[in-house]
């Protein structure tokens, strides 16, 4: 097993810049700035055939080919740290660990983009993580690889970290923009695209921390050596949060293409289900992917292995599949409620709504309220199919896919635990009772 971006991670101090280059970092700006033009930065990119990691999985090659480069205009790449979606810890791992990766990914790719003046854009929360970049991007100025005429090369870079607003919504690659801007975050209508008008009206590309990260590899062993790992349009390693009731959760770099049923039960994984349980549900890509049952976690609907990759888990659509999204895998037991699990997500979801969209606005607080009532024993069967029609209604109708986001689990939810929700209503009294923990879960849900 390959691992690309935490091979080193384990290794004493590769937090700091002197251990960092001993271990052969920053050798993708040498070899970038001394001996390729950036349109050759580009050209190894999109044949490694990366896929955005924070979640949609657009091509990385060919979005930052759509960057408009109008003669005389500066052009941005932000960074998105921003990080919130429930379940995902990836990024943070990376940053907090080895922060110096991060910033020889954003130098590269920077280079590749003709951006001179870079952000990252740091989840709110991840205040002590901001301290890490903050002190490794001073290092890197103190050692040549920002600021001036880089290694003597006329390229120039100015990288700053910005922590973000404490939303969600942030993590949006427009309300970023706006919030980087000063304003509040509230995502924006789509086109323009940021490629064409995104920070201060400027051609912008907004990548992930992973995303970024892997240009290193990449453009240091070259784009055909990284597309070699993987299964068809799924290429490279992946960072995967696991957490949930696995015997070992932890972040872990995976080659994509790997077994769903490898990752989680083995040796050099997540060990199988905690306390030698049961394996009742999973979550694979952060709160925002629909949940499957499990007997399609590991195998699809048609019987084939399940593998980590985005079209793997996508298989069977919204009818039996899920997506690889953040890489955000929460894991359930025989002893947990989905309804209670679908609530929490709904108030999430309900409290992170900008406001901007009425359905949106209105259709999270109501979902959220409508779960509660089920989940505390105050439903009844009519509040099933009200669910469901409010997803409708908030699917695709908003500005940005937040909406989406939180109307895919509860329909999934209730698609796969229809049962458990119909308990809730004809145990009223049970489901009360085990609210305020007169009963214990494995036997409510027995
Ligand atoms: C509500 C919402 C929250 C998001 N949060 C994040 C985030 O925290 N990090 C991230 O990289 N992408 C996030 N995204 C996706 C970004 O809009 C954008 O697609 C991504 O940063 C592009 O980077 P990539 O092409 O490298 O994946 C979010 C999207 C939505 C709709």
């Amino acid at each position: 097993m390959r691992r690309l971006l935490l091979e080193h991670d384990q290794v004493p101090g590769i937090e700091t810049y002197e251990v960092y280059r001993k271990q052969g970092g920053y050798r993708s700006v040498e070899k970038a700035l001394k001996k390729m033009s950036p349109e050759d930065v580009l050209e190894e990119v999109k044949k490694s055939g990366l896929r955005g990691r924070g979640g949609a999985g657009f091509p990385t090659g060919m979005k930052w080919s759509f960057l408009a480069k109008p003669e005389g205009v500066p052009r941005h790449l932000l960074c998105n740290a921003d990080e919130s979606e429930p379940g995902t810890f990836k990024d943070r791992y990376l940053m907090e660990k080895i922060p110096h990766l991060l910033i020889e990914g954003m130098i590269t790719s920077s280079y590749a983009l003709g951006a001179n003046v870079s952000y990252i854009y740091i989840r709110g929360e991840y205040m002590w993580v901001l301290d890490i970049l903050e002190k490794a991007v001073a290092e890197a100025y103190d050692n040549g690889w920002l600021g001036k005429n880089i290694l003597g090369s006329g390229f120039d870079l100015d990288l700053y970290v910005c922590p973000g607003g404490g939303a969600y919504i942030c993590g949006e690659e427009t309300a970023l923009i706006e919030s980087l801007e000063g304003k509040r975050g509230n995502p924006r209508m789509k086109p323009p695209f940021p490629a064409v008008a995104g920070l201060w009206g400027r051609p912008t590309v907004v990548n992930n921390v992973e995303s970024i990260a892997a240009v290193v590899p990449i453009v240091n062993d070259g784009g055909d050596e990284y597309a070699k790992i993987g299964v068809g349009r799924s290429t490279g390693t992946k960072l995967i949060s696991a957490c949930g009731n696995l015997e070992r959760p932890g972040v872990y770099e995976i080659e994509m293409g790997i077994t769903v049923e490898e990752f989680i039960y083995g040796d050099d994984y997540c060990r199988g289900i905690a306390k030698g349980k049961k394996l009742k549900a999973c979550v694979p890509g952060g709160s925002s992917v629909p949940i499957l049952p499990h007997y399609l976690v590991t195998k699809t609907a048609t019987g084939e292995d399940r593998l980590m990759t985005y079209e793997s888990l996508a298989e069977g659509g919204f009818e039996s599949g899920s997506m690889l999204g953040s890489g955000g895998f929460i894991v359930f037991d025989e002893d947990q409620c989905i309804v209670r699990n679908t609530w929490n997500f709904a108030r999430f979801y309900a409290h992170e709504s900008c406001g901007q969209c009425s359905p949106c606005r209105e259709g999270t607080g109501w979902m959220e309220k409508v779960l509660n009532r089920l989940e505390h024993g105050q439903g009844n069967m009519r509040d099933i199919d009200l669910l469901a029609d409010i997803n409708k209604k908030i699917e695709g109708n908003t500005i940005c896919p937040l909406g989406d986001a939180a109307a895919w689990p509860v329909a999934a939810a209730i698609r796969h635990f229809r049962d458990e929700f119909e308990w809730h209503v004809n145990h009223r009294e049970e489901a009360q009772k085990r609210n305020y923990g007169l009963i214990s879960e494995k036997t409510a849900s027995a």
